[in-house]
């Protein structure tokens, strides 16, 4: 490897695979990280240790300078410790910090809904003031002091301007530079604007020029505001965030006047967990050379979901959380004419009432043409991604998306609305193959959707050239290996600014 200055990173984030997802924010918070060291960079990590994390089998333990560290939250007095374990990848171990405090974090299974209200926990701004604050304790107690934080959605965007009023004047904060990635605009952390005060910050920051927002309280949007640098997961999706109001979810004014320090780059996928060919969660491997295992994924997914198995007809799988933005709307729609269609269709995840309950009665309505698992289940996401034929993703909005790069390098033809990284990693079937790699359709229409699924399910039935379509995903490389170098230049141009 080239001799290459190696860079300190202070990854903040609220979620990390293994330890605690839900959704693909936490796979990126583990890859890239590791991805990031093994090209020769330091990077630490933290993130706060819900219950639900295994202190044992993670081996996460004290590390006395960071017990029983104090700070304010308003009013409050609030004790906390960072403790500490390693993500263990092949080849990368990156220190990883918990913060630990059992009243926001540890008595509590889930990380931002309340399951028993279903409402979003009324104390989330305390939760990530900590989280934030925490930031500062770690770096000035351990003497690791970053160059850049590279932090990670609403949860964790008040540090830059904590690092600009509360701690300014420590000399430790003053040369770190901060890199706040937007996974999804449209969770910005909004408060009562009453609960200003327990941010800490000064009082001339109490108004919409600065920490609130049409008077609330709004941490991404003051993440916007302050830090020095800002991303998101795709190009498309960070034009699109500058263009579409609705996409920007009232933010488009704010992104625009940070045009300047806007950056769009695409996730990765880790090529270790997500390989048909050396996949530890299914049974069958496969590879481009060898379609053959795949059927027998076929075969199982069909079994595990109780539908009678025919290589001849189509499944199409989906996994994802059940909203309307995820294009449920559109799906729910136009899903008395999918089921007429030849086809079968799988679905695994959770999310909102109206839709477990439409899909649990098409369940039954339609026995052997619909099945759905709505829950959590790591595993049965890789068999549906081996024993699929097609993969649909109809989101109205998609950051990055995950899934489809999942599916392309498994062989199972995606098939997508053009948006954000779908957009930017799905090319539409063309020219009798000569181009592309899945399906693609515009306009987020029923009409529209209802036909490209038809075109799919009309190409499957011409062996060869599904085949060659297949093989079209199954060599692009996904692997994090671009992305990462991609986020060491922009960390690099950061540092220098
Ligand atoms: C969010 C986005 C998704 C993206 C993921 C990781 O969950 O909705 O599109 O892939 O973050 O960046």
């Amino acid at each position: 490897m080239a001799q290459v200055k190696s860079l300190k990173i202070l990854f903040v984030t609220s979620e990390v695979v293994p330890f605690i997802k839900t959704g693909g924010l936490a796979d990126v918070s583990s890859a890239l990280p590791q991805k990031l060291q093994e090209l020769g960079h330091q990077v630490r990590i933290v993130v706060p240790k819900y219950g639900s994390i295994d202190e044992r089998k993670y081996k996460i333990h004290e590390v006395v300078r960071l017990k029983d560290l104090t700070t304010t939250i308003g009013k409050k007095e609030v004790i906390y410790s960072l403790r500490s374990s390693f993500l263990v990848g092949s080849k990368a171990r990156v220190q990883i910090y918990f913060l630990d405090n059992e009243e926001y974090f540890g008595s509590r299974n889930s990380l931002y809904i309340d399951p028993l209200k279903g409402t979003e926990y009324k104390d989330n701004d305390e939760r990530f003031i900590l989280l934030s604050k925490s930031v500062f304790e770690l770096i000035e107690k351990l003497g690791w002091v970053p160059d850049v934080i590279h932090l990670n959605d609403w949860q964790t965007a008040l540090v830059p301007v904590f690092q600009k009023t509360i701690y300014k004047d420590n000399e430790v904060f003053q040369n770190i530079k901060t890199l706040l990635t937007i996974h999804n605009i449209r969770q910005q952390g909004i408060f009562p604007k009453n609960n200003f005060e327990k941010t800490g910050l000064p009082e001339e920051f109490n108004n919409n020029n600065f920490a609130l927002f049409n008077d609330k309280l709004n941490f991404l949007r003051t993440g916007l505001k302050f830090a020095d640098n800002i991303s998101t997961v795709s190009e498309t999706y960070s034009n699109e965030i500058c263009n579409i109001p609705e996409i920007s979810s009232g933010l488009i004014e704010e992104i625009n006047a940070r045009k300047n320090d806007l950056f769009g780059i695409i996730n990765g996928i880790d090529t270790l967990i997500w390989n048909p060919e050396k996949d530890k969660k299914i049974a069958k491997k496969f590879s481009a050379d060898n379609l053959k295992n795949k059927m027998k994924n076929k075969e199982e997914l069909a079994d595990k979901f109780d539908l009678k198995f025919n290589p001849e007809i189509p499944i199409i799988g989906m996994i994802s959380r059940l909203e309307d933005i995820k294009g449920f709307d559109l799906l729910k729609q136009t899903f008395k004419q999918i089921m007429d269609l030849d086809v079968q269709l799988v679905l695994l995840g959770t999310g909102e009432k109206k839709y477990h309950k439409f899909f649990e009665d098409a369940e039954i309505k339609y026995a052997n043409k619909f099945a759905c698992y709505l829950g959590f289940d790591d595993v049965l996401a890789h068999l549906i991604e081996a024993g699929s034929d097609m993969f649909l993703m109809p989101s109205k909005y998609e950051p990055c998306g995950l899934n489809q790069m999942y599916s392309l390098v498994y062989g199972t033809i995606p098939i997508v609305r053009k948006t954000g990284g779908l957009a930017d990693t799905v090319e539409n079937y063309e020219l009798n193959g000569k181009k592309g790699n899945g399906f693609v359709f515009e306009n987020y229409e029923t009409k529209d959707l209802l036909e490209t699924i038809e075109k799919a399910i009309s190409l499957f039935r011409d062996k060869k050239a599904w085949e060659k379509l297949m093989k079209n995903g199954m060599k692009i490389n996904f692997s994090w290996l671009n992305s990462a170098k991609n986020y060491v230049s922009l960390y690099k141009k950061i540092v220098k600014q």
